[in-house]
């Protein structure tokens, strides 16, 4: 691999596409499309229509659900991105497209979170490549709507934090899973530590933090597999041991897990009334 830190631009050079297309909005050159959290059904539209008339689909193996790709591209060269580096993918996607095929890259849930997108994008772009975004649905909120509740909550979480463990990517002293929790009134969406969980909530408990806070493990949300396991700080780590999920699963720390205590908000109460600028909540 070339060194991660080298070739990104300056943060002062502002892309002039940013002026003159926005999302959703079908453009020129290579759509990374975020293909949602797994069911079909949560595919965009427009990213439904994009893979539809690929020729070549580089996808995120595993995590894009293989239905979604019978249903909607099975006509199209599949290609995994599971054990490619840049070097190889780049390419890859640049002489398809160079050679006039219709190349699509689909990445899980959506690109914007935890996605690598834009090392590829730029890579891409360096070669003259187009590149663009379409949005998906990220698993925290599939996670989120198989629990039926909401992750701000009137009362009980005003704040989400989109998180993950230490590990390869994260020195310890960079993960704030704990000054989350501590804040109190947030709820922390835990993405890539499924196979760590006995230790992170090992941690907060070791700081102190109420063993009793809720915690929602969602494995697989919106899978014919999904399953919940639920449980606290205290006993989520063996429930989700003894299940043996060791991947794929959207850990939900805080009282909006288990939509408990919430308060009725201002919109359905007489302040529905006040003038449309106002309303904003
Ligand atoms: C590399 S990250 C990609 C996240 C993705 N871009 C998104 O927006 O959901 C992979 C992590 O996302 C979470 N994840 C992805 N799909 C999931 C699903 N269907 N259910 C629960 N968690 C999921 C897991 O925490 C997994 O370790």
């Amino acid at each position: 691999m070339t060194d991660r830190n080298t070739s990104t631009p300056s943060a002062t050079e502002r892309d002039d596409r940013i002026e003159s297309h926005s999302a959703g909005e079908v453009q020129e050159g290579i759509p990374f499309i975020g293909a949602g959290p797994g069911d079909p059904g949560l595919l965009t539209v427009t990213g439904k229509e994009l893979v539809e008339e690929a020729d070549l689909v580089v996808h995120a193996g595993s995590l894009v659900n293989s239905e979604l790709l019978d249903r909607f591209c099975a006509d199209a060269e599949q290609v995994t991105s599971i054990g490619k580096d840049l070097e190889e993918l780049v390419p890859l996607m640049a002489d398809a497209y160079e050679e006039g095929r219709t190349v699509v890259r689909l990445h899980s849930g959506d690109p914007a979170i935890y996605g690598a997108a834009i090392e590829q994008m730029d890579a891409l772009e360096a070669e003259d490549v187009p590149t663009y975004i379409v949005p998906g649905v990220t698993s925290a909120f599939a996670a989120s709507a198989s629990l039926r509740t909401q992750l701000t909550l009137n009362g009980v979480a005003n704040h989400v934090a989109f998180t993950r463990p230490q590990g390869k990517t994260l020195d310890p002293e960079e993960e704030h899973i704990s000054e989350f929790v501590e804040m109190g009134d947030v709820t922390t969406c835990i993405y890539l530590g499924t196979h760590a969980i006995p230790e992170t909530m090992g941690r907060l408990q070791n700081e102190g933090h109420d063993p009793d806070t809720p915690v929602a493990v969602v494995y697989h949300a919106s899978w014919p597999d999904e399953d919940i396991i639920e449980g606290t700080i205290e006993t989520i780590g063996d429930r989700v041991e003894a299940a043996g999920y060791r991947a794929s699963a959207m850990v939900i720390i805080g009282d909006a897990a288990r939509k408990a205590g919430y308060e009725r908000s201002y919109l359905y109460d007489g302040f529905a009334n006040r003038s449309s600028s106002e309303a904003d909540n």
